[in-house]
């Protein structure tokens, strides 16, 4: 049959896939070719419909470049990011829960020694954060990397700011877990912030009325040797923006309670220069395997 209706056509697409040699990269496309036809037949999408599309993800496309990754942003928006983080731990046991890992993330961050404070030339109110790393009985993880980073009080990253390539990191560090599987620093207290709207998906969100705030968080990249890498967020209770995130990437779990401190020491005894905020949070390792992502155009050399 060289002819078909909507219907035909579609089991004719997914038939043309038949003979291709990877299982799973044909039960991928089959699938994807159903979703997609579905969708069209749903919507009956028009001509105009359907070029406004292909312009839009060509216009995602060319907002790309080697530290900026707007179809991961498009994925974030849409809740597909937290949609594939969501089917890939659906079984937790106790572990700490995950979450979207984000743009900001540039790879292996430099090891700090514990108190140092990440954002020593920044404005803003004094966070101490404490923490503490375990498997699922409560056993200390010793030796443990744990990357760290967040946004500055405007609600900008460091690496977003032109400064960046001659000032370095700030507000991002690696911390490595003592023999009781702690680790802590000194910090600012982050704030709220909007996604990129200079490209096609904040032009999305704007137009569709929704709003591109995250609420504030720290963010955390643990990756214990025998363990699922654990890529999350600690949320700081209170934030406006808690209920509607504009990535999806809140749970209550990840909600920290940030006490409001003016003790004149902090936790490791050193001296606090006026009222001061505390993050305590511990995670939880479910025992696995896999290697923790690298930022695309990342080279496993180099060093934030
Ligand atoms: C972030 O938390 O850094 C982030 C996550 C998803 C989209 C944009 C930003
Ligand atoms: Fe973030």
């Amino acid at each position: 049959m060289t002819q078909f209706n909507d219907t035909q056509l579609t089991a004719a697409v997914v038939d043309s896939f038949e003979d291709t040699p990877n299982p799973r990269v044909k039960f991928l496309l089959q699938e994807l070719v159903k979703s997609l036809h579905d969708y069209v037949r749903k919507t009956d999408l028009t001509f105009e419909e359907w070029e406004y599309a292909i312009d839009f993800l060509t216009r995602t496309g060319q907002k790309c470049t080697l530290i900026r990754q707007e179809f991961i942003l498009l994925s974030d928006v849409l809740g597909v990011s937290m949609l594939v983080d969501a089917v890939n731990h659906r079984e937790r046991e106790g572990a700490t829960e995950t979450t979207v890992l984000g743009p900001f993330y540039v790879g292996k961050h430099k090891q700090m020694p514990h108190g140092t404070d990440i954002s020593a030339n920044l404005t803003g109110e004094r966070m101490f954060v404490q923490s503490r790393v375990t498997d699922l009985k409560g056993k200390p993880l010793a030796g443990v990397p744990v990357d760290v980073w967040h946004a500055d009080d405007d609600g900008f990253y460091d690496s977003q700011k032109p400064s960046y390539a001659a000032e370095g990191p700030s507000s991002r560090a690696r911390f490595v877990t003592d023999a009781d599987g702690r680790f802590f620093f000194r910090t600012i207290l982050p704030c709220s912030y909007p996604i990129p709207t200079d490209g096609p998906v904040g032009e999305m969100i704007l137009q569709t009325r929704r709003h591109p705030m995250r609420p504030a968080h720290v963010h955390f990249l643990v990756d214990a040797p025998g363990y699922e890498p654990l890529i999350t967020h600690v949320f700081i209770d209170g934030d406006k923006y808690l209920d509607s995130d504009v990535v999806f990437g809140v749970k209550d779990d990840l909600i920290a309670k940030i006490e409001k401190r003016s003790d004149p020491v902090m936790p490791d005894g050193k001296p606090a220069a006026g009222p001061w905020h505390l993050m305590t949070y511990e995670f939880h390792m479910k025992p696995g395997q896999g290697t923790a992502p690298l930022p695309l155009g990342f080279k496993e050399t180099e060093d934030a």
